[in-house]
């Protein structure tokens, strides 16, 4: 294991190396220092007076201890483990399994070090029937983990009540609560309800700490920790990260630097924040990311109830893969975005490229080279072709990918994303308008009841729903 510190590479987003049309003076940096510390001591006082409990999951040993207990009594004869949960419940689970497991995990037992993982983060009917299909026999032998703050989510309470029915109906009544695995709030909703009255084992969403700031919590530790990741390092990366990101000296906070020159951007029409890793390890990454930032910071009001309409728009995207899709646009395009680049230093493995054949001699300057020397270098090209077209560039650096930089970077953007919800003024741990569409399921699917704080009934907010977007014959083509 590593224990380099990721680092946040700015350079290529000043004035000195883009322009000054479009990159930040070093007069403006000064600004955005003053402008930037006032709210890293305001974090930092938040996160005092407890208002940001997601800050301490990496201190919390009896969480990790939990975890630990619990993969104990359940890894034995595991043979697959199915996440059930969706945004912040499933995002984080998926990044880690893609940084931190091997590409064939599922595949190649030999590179197995736990059960097959599969993350269930939708309700398509054709891909879950293709699972139970494959499962078979092998249901005895699997663990879900259903995941789900509220207990209410339609998608992962629609699974859940499948997986019930199904381990019920196959191996008896009491293969529910053997197999199943409720992680949710402590004491409130209706998953809590479920199963304390059926029996399940239990893990908790700790109070105060949103889906997409949940990782560090059981809800990500229990996967990882049954697919053999070395959590402890996991949580020692964030601890470390968190060192950094409480300094308030501006210039040496990769959080608070990052933040300002995102806040920096989107304020200068920069509205989109290209993620880009260069390695398939940190793919999913990107995901994650993607959510922690939209559901963040995209919000209608500010702190004090004004209407802002603000967010930068998260883009994913993946090196090399992307530069054959993405590029042209980015380079010749609106400048209207700014590019986090992932470069690795170190790859766990890596290929050397053979000699080329005699009659293709134009192939031979990859000779003896590496795959993952080239994956860098196109890295490196890729920033050159924007910079020359003046477009603002961020690199996070790994020396490696393991659990101790994750948890570093994971960490890293989780703070990034406060600060920069201070300087946008807004508050980024709530997500109304995701809460919106999921009541208006609810309500098309047909509970009853009354519908939130409205005094409407789920039916009456049907109907307001379905006259807005049933589909109008007259404007079918
Ligand atoms: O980040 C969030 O809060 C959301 O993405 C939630 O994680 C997501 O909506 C799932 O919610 P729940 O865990 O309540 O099922």
């Amino acid at each position: 294991m590593s224990s380099e510190q990721i680092k946040l590479y700015y350079k290529n987003v000043l004035a000195d190396v883009i322009g000054a049309e479009h990159g930040i003076t070093r007069r403006q940096f000064e600004e955005l220092a003053e402008q930037t510390c006032p709210k890293i001591k305001w974090l930092n006082e938040q996160r005092g007076a407890g208002k940001t409990p997601y800050r301490e999951l990496p201190f919390r040993e009896d969480i990790s201890e939990s975890v630990k207990n619990l993969v104990g009594q359940v890894r034995d004869g595991c043979e697959t483990l199915v996440v059930c949960g969706i945004g912040g419940s499933a995002l984080g689970n998926i990044a880690l399994q893609t940084a931190l497991n091997p590409y064939m995990y599922n595949i190649d037992d030999k590179q197995r070090r736990g059960p097959r993982f599969f993350v269930f983060d939708n309700v398509d009917p054709v891909q879950l029937a293709s699972f139970f299909d494959w499962l078979g026999e092998g249901l005895e032998k699997t663990v879900f983990n259903v995941i789900s703050k509220s207990g209410q989510t339609a998608e992962t309470a629609a699974q859940f009540l499948y997986i019930r029915a199904l381990l019920t109906e196959r191996l008896g009544p009491a293969a529910a609560a053997r197999q199943i695995i409720a992680t949710t709030d402590k004491s409130q909703g209706t998953l809590r309800g479920i199963a304390e009255r059926e029996g399940f084992r239990t893990l908790v969403v700790p109070d105060g700490v949103g889906g997409r700031f949940s990782v560090l919590s059981a809800v990500g530790l229990f996967a990882a920790a049954m697919c053999g990741i070395d959590i402890d390092s996991l949580l020692a990366g964030a601890r470390d990260m968190d060192q950094r990101v409480s300094r308030e000296d501006f210039f040496s906070n990769p959080a608070a630097i990052n933040a300002a020159v995102n806040w920096h951007f989107y304020n200068r029409g920069k509205r989109n924040s290209v993620i880009m890793p260069y390695s398939y390890a940190l793919k999913d990454m990107a995901d994650w990311y993607r959510q922690l930032w939209a559901e963040s910071l995209g919000k209608s009001v500010d702190l004090d109830g004004r209407p802002v309409h603000i967010g930068p728009t998260p883009i994913k995207a993946l090196g090399t893969t992307d530069q054959h899709s993405q590029v042209q646009l980015y380079r010749e395009g609106p400048n209207d975005k700014l590019f986090t680049f992932l470069q690795v230093e170190n790859f766990e493995r890596d290929l050397v490229m053979a000699p080329a054949p005699e009659y293709a001699p134009e192939l031979d300057y990859l000779a003896g080279k590496t795959l993952g020397e080239l994956l860098t270098r196109e890295k490196q090209a890729t920033e050159y072709a924007l910079l020359e077209d003046e477009r603002p560039c961020l690199t996070v650096i790994f020396e490696s990918v393991d659990a101790y930089s994750v948890g570093q970077f994971i960490y890293l953007f989780e703070v990034t994303t406060s600060l920069a919800g201070a300087l946008f003024g807004i508050d980024p741990y709530d997500q109304p308008a995701v809460e919106l569409g999921k009541q208006a399921t609810f309500a098309l699917m047909g509970r009853s009841g009354l519908h939130g704080q409205s005094g409407s009934t789920y039916e009456e907010f049907a109907r307001r729903i379905h006259q807005k977007t049933d589909i109008d014959s007259d404007f079918i083509v």
